[in-house]
């Protein structure tokens, strides 16, 4: 494995034709309709994946984007409002129809990207091609799934209520603008779970891509150009401070939909002026925990327990990120994770069935180093061989057991290819755990008999948001609420419920008088209102 490690990066003139990869000079930012040319500063993108070359490893230059400034950003904030223009622009006036059109276009010409957007996604964020792809064509999925949930709650909109007297038509109005920043680790799909919604509903968009993962989104800026009417789609990059903080504090930004962690979220709210008229959708972290039964079938459940703690190296706010296994069975479930283990290769992004790849964040080997050292400390081993060798930004996953409280790495979110390892003997341990974490996203339970599943099940629902049995916590499907409590989350997001968190629902109301039948009727039947409207879209 040492050898394997030494030895992980190659030449360029080993890497694959189909996976070279030539610089991307983003120097352009999208504002009110215009890619508008970038001739300040900019920030060099250097990918994970190094590179042997006569001079020793080197990081491989993917590109550059702009570094834009607090008058760019203010700029492009103006384009976002006009755009809106209190409700009156061209884009919240349109039918559904009209927009389900404007993002359909868009669709067309994002699918023409796929081949190149996973590359990028390959090089920058070491997402297996595998798991890339995937990215791409869920986020194509989400985006038709939410114009066939849009439909359909136009549908349901589409008809009167008659109440106690009263006539009303009830819709769902978008809100302003919607400021989309997405994580790191899901650059492309979890931007545009926010970004589609907020857009397709009615709001203009500010994008900022996340600070790893900005290139990849480079082709969609033409797509975004060409198919919605100007400043309805704008972008923006460079330092939070120097970017974010000035869109906050202006009390322009109508929501936040931001994906991170809770102190930045934290620092964003505090900004906004009126934090009162803020709307805020968050994801933020999570330390899922795994509690294994001493009747887990422990073939299956170590395969679940591997792969919902280290595919994409761990690096998913849905990871398994500790594990409880009754102390009954801990050796056996530690040696079968071990064997299990073993069978994950290591290698770079493209290669056949690779599942270790470099890790995208500055100082994540030394990070997580750090943990597992604080771990030794206190008491906890390496478990499985090579486990936590790193070169440069590969990092071996290391098992860790038995870990304890007095652990850094029992409270904090390693968001990578660290399995802490906790044996108990009553389950109020793990319960406990759960409970009194700062987290509250999901859990998962492996064991067979259902009276004890049942009777864990009802304390966990209320501390978290999603109890999976026998699986490991994922977002998926996308139909599914994807939410959670405490500092993991605020706003619930799925293909549905994301149609709701970017709007409010606004009524048209009016006592039942023949006056009033009579201008709805008009109203309705000579088209003159889009809001007032019996139209439905099949
Ligand atoms: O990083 C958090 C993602 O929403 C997790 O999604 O469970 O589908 O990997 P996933």
């Amino acid at each position: 494995m040492r050898n394997l490690l030494n030895e992980i990066f190659s030449e360029e003139s080993e890497i694959p034709n189909e996976n070279k990869i030539l610089p991307i000079n983003q120097d352009g930012y999208l504002s009110a309709g215009e890619i508008v040319k970038w001739s300040g500063e900019f920030e060099s993108v250097y990918s994970p994946i190094y590179v042997k070359s006569q001079s020793g490893l080197e990081r491989k230059y993917l590109g550059k984007y702009p570094l834009m400034s607090e008058k760019e950003a203010l700029e492009v904030l103006n384009a976002a409002v006009s755009a809106y223009d209190s409700g009156k622009g061209i884009w919240p006036t349109f039918s559904v129809a009209e927009r389900i059109k404007c993002v359909e276009a868009f669709v067309a010409e994002m699918k023409k990207q796929r081949d190149l957007m996973v590359n990028i996604l390959m090089w920058e964020i070491c997402k297996t091609l595998q798991d890339a792809q995937k990215e791409f064509d869920r986020t194509i999925d989400y985006i038709v799934d939410t114009i066939d949930a849009l439909k359909e709650l136009d549908r349901n909109a589409s008809r009167f209520v008659i109440e106690k007297g009263i006539i009303g038509q009830i819709r769902r109005a978008p809100l302003g603008v919607v400021l989309c920043m997405g994580p790191f680790n899901y650059p492309l799909n979890e931007t545009f779970t926010t970004l589609i919604p907020a857009l397709i509903m009615g709001n203009t968009i500010m994008f900022k891509p996340p600070k790893i993962g900005v290139l990849l989104h480079s082709p969609l800026l033409k797509a975004f150009q060409n198919s919605f009417p100007k400043g309805v789609v704008n972008t923006i990059y460079g330092e939070g401070e120097k970017v974010i903080a000035p869109l906050m504090k202006s009390g322009r930004i109508d929501v936040l939909a931001f994906i991170g962690s809770s102190r930045v979220a934290d620092i964003l709210k505090k900004q906004h002026p009126k934090p009162h008229r803020l709307k805020s959708v968050l994801g933020l972290e999570a330390k899922n925990a795994g509690i294994i039964l001493k009747d887990a079938v422990l073939s299956s459940t170590v395969k679940e327990c591997l792969i919902g703690s280290l595919s994409y190296n761990g690096q998913r706010c849905t990871a398994l990120k500790i594990l409880f296994v009754h102390e009954d069975i801990i050796d056996e479930f530690i040696s079968l994770f071990i064997k299990e283990l073993g069978s994950l290769e290591i290698g770079m992004p493209w290669e056949k069935n690779v599942n270790i790849t470099p890790l995208p964040e500055p100082g994540k080997s030394e990070y997580l180093t750090n943990l597992i050292n604080d771990a030794i400390n206190n008491g906890a081993k390496i478990m499985n061989p090579n486990g936590g060798t790193f070169n440069q930004t590969v990092f071996y996953p290391a098992i860790l057991y038995p870990v304890s409280a007095a652990m850094k790495i029992y409270h904090e979110e390693q968001f990578g290819p660290i399995v802490p390892i906790v044996a108990y003997k009553n389950i109020e341990t793990p319960l406990k755990y759960v409970q009194d974490s700062p987290y509250g996203q999901q859990v998962s339970i492996f064991g067979q008999d259902y009276k004890q599943i049942a009777n864990i099940i009802d304390p966990l629902v209320n501390q978290v948001c999603r109890v999976n049995i026998n699986s490991q916590c994922q977002r998926g499907p996308d139909t599914f609420p994807f939410t959670g409590r405490k500092d993991s989350a605020e706003g619930t997001l799925s293909v549905s419920d994301a149609l709701k968190v970017f709007t409010i629902r606004t009524l048209v109301a009016a006592k039942d008088t023949d006056l009033n039948k009579s201008i709805i009727d008009l109203i309705v039947r000579e088209r003159k209102s889009k809001f007032l409207s019996t139209d439905f879209i099949l």
